[in-house]
């Protein structure tokens, strides 16, 4: 396996560029050979930076010649991103990479390949190497900047490639990116997380904690505002500890701030704050913000003290409601989301009604809930008193019912008015109608004509559905 190499950033933009030259003519040969261009699938597993990571990846794709394509059966080249936050997003993997084996049967010059966190997993490897030796690329999360090497080396050779590193320091700006939409865009801000929640995998997956230089975080967005991105969302496992690590330290509310400066920046989006990490300030810089929006998602996992502590949350219940009325006193128009864990090791019934005392009182927007995934390795996992399925069944049944009537209660008191929305695409059931987002992240549809895809309107919400709306463009 590669291990780290001493190149600067800038040396190393420079070395991947011409990687991507020579990768270029490998792709132009297979086009002679097949007869036509070569596409490529890039299916994402997991959450925004993994997205954001494809967009990276696409980005190189298409410089050296593929078209993407979202048909995986059509594809010269597959790729899957993944994701091993909990267990079915691994077994969702293995099952579909039985599919790319038939496929790959069928079209031998077929190239599969593997990323994201779950490679980043030894028993993860040593499953792929003993029972799926059809995949030809393997890597982790720390060296994708290195894709087009990778691609050469996989090109050059026969053999399955694996290249797995462990930590990393680099942070390579400037590599091509393919972005989803044209209107709005995810941006890195940091990587990694220091917080080793004791159920969570990413700090093992996705390394220590790195800041990315507010410089290069305003140039980007910069440019893609140029491009015609009118919103951001501004990525991190943990946004409030942005800033702390860097040579000369800032803080996520002033790196806001900065953002906020960007003429042409219509709006703000952040993923994911800590509530022990949010801080006054921030919450001082978004009420007097007219860019970011009306929403903080703010993960609260579990309501019982006992739990919260074991999860090593490092905030009680008591203080994440302290917190939560702070934001709601500061912006009463605010959408607050969460992420609720059920069956955490020794979480009790009892417990989990403290959880659903927290979403009573909070009334959240909307709540994502999940039943505890045992991740090996993290110190949960060793943890004796793993909870029986039927009680985790019972407790997280009764948790969802309280969260959607919390939702549907707090969707219905907007219903009527008229609000801004970014309009986002054409609606997937009815093509006579578009989809636009809310500044507070709900969606409504609406009949209008898709040339307005990217732009701002204010829409009357007619009808509230439970989690949408459905409306009509005013003025
Ligand atoms: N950094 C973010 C969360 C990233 S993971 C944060 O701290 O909020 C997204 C969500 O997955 C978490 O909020 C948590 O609710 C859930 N999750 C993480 N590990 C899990 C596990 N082992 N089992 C079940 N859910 C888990
Ligand atoms: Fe996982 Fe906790 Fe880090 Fe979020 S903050 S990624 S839940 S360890
Ligand atoms: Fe999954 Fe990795 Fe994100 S484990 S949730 S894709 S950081």
């Amino acid at each position: 396996m590669t291990q780290y190499r001493s190149t600067n950033d800038e040396q190393e933009l420079a070395l991947q560029k011409e990687y991507m030259k020579k990768a270029a003519s490998y792709v132009a040969d297979l086009e002679v050979e097949i007869g036509h261009k070569p596409l490529c699938c890039v299916t994402t597993f997991g959450c925004q930076m993994n997205a954001r990571d494809s967009e990276k990846l696409l980005g190189i794709l298409t410089q050296i010649g593929y078209e993407p394509t979202d048909h995986e059966e059509e594809a010269d080249f597959v790729i899957y991103n993944t994701c091993t936050v909990r267990d079915n997003a691994n077994q969702r993997v293995y099952g579909r990479l039985g599919f790319l084996n038939s496929l790959k049967r069928k079209k031998p010059h077929l190239k599969i390949a593997l990323c994201g966190c779950m490679m980043q997993e030894s028993s993860v490897i040593e499953k792929i190497k003993k029972s799926y030796r059809f995949v030809d690329l393997i890597f982790g999360t720390h060296n994708i900047f290195k894709f087009a090497e990778l691609l050469v080396t996989m090109f050059e050779n026969h053999e399955m490639i694996i290249d797995i590193w462990q930590e990393t320091e680099q942070i390579v700006e400037d590599l091509p990116v393919n972005r989803k939409y044209p209107y709005k865009s995810g941006i890195n801000i940091m990587f990694g997380c220091n917080n080793f929640c004791s159920y969570c995998i990413v700090p093992y997956v996705r390394g220590r904690e790195r800041s990315r230089e507010p410089k290069d975080i305003i140039k980007e967005i910069e440019r893609l505002v140029a491009d015609g991105v009118v919103e951001v969302m501004l990525l991190g496992q943990n946004v409030n500890s942005y800033g702390k690590n860097l040579a000369n330290p800032i803080t996520f509310a002033q790196l806001l701030k900065e953002v906020e400066q960007i003429e042409g920046l219509k709006r703000i989006r952040f993923m994911t704050s800590h509530p022990k990490d949010l801080s006054e300030e921030l919450i001082e810089v978004m009420k007097h913000s007219d860019k970011i929006c009306r929403h903080l998602h703010l993960p609260v996992q579990a309501g019982s003290d006992r739990i919260l502590q074991a999860m090593n949350r490092r905030y009680t219940k008591e203080q994440y409601l302290a917190l939560v009325d702070k934001i709601k006193t500061a912006m009463p128009d605010i959408a607050i989301t969460t992420d609720i864990i059920v069956g955490f090791p020794g979480e009790t019934l009892e417990d989990v009604e403290e959880t659903i005392d927290v979403v009573r009182k909070v009334q959240y927007d909307n709540a994502f809930t999940f039943i505890y995934s045992k991740r090996t390795g993290t110190p949960a996992a060793s943890m004796e008193n793993q909870v029986p399925e039927e009680v985790v069944k019972e407790g997280f049944d009764k948790l969802l019912k309280v969260v959607q009537d919390t939702a549907r209660d707090r969707a219905a008191r907007l219903q009527g008015q008229v609000m801004e929305a970014l309009v986002e695409e054409v609606n997937e059931q009815d093509e006579s109608l578009m989809t636009g987002r809310l500044s507070n992240n709900m969606l409504v549809h609406f009949p209008a004509d898709r040339s307005m895809i990217g732009q701002l309107i204010k829409v009357s919400l007619d009808t509230c559905h439970g989690f949408y709306y459905t409306g009509h463009v005013v003025g």
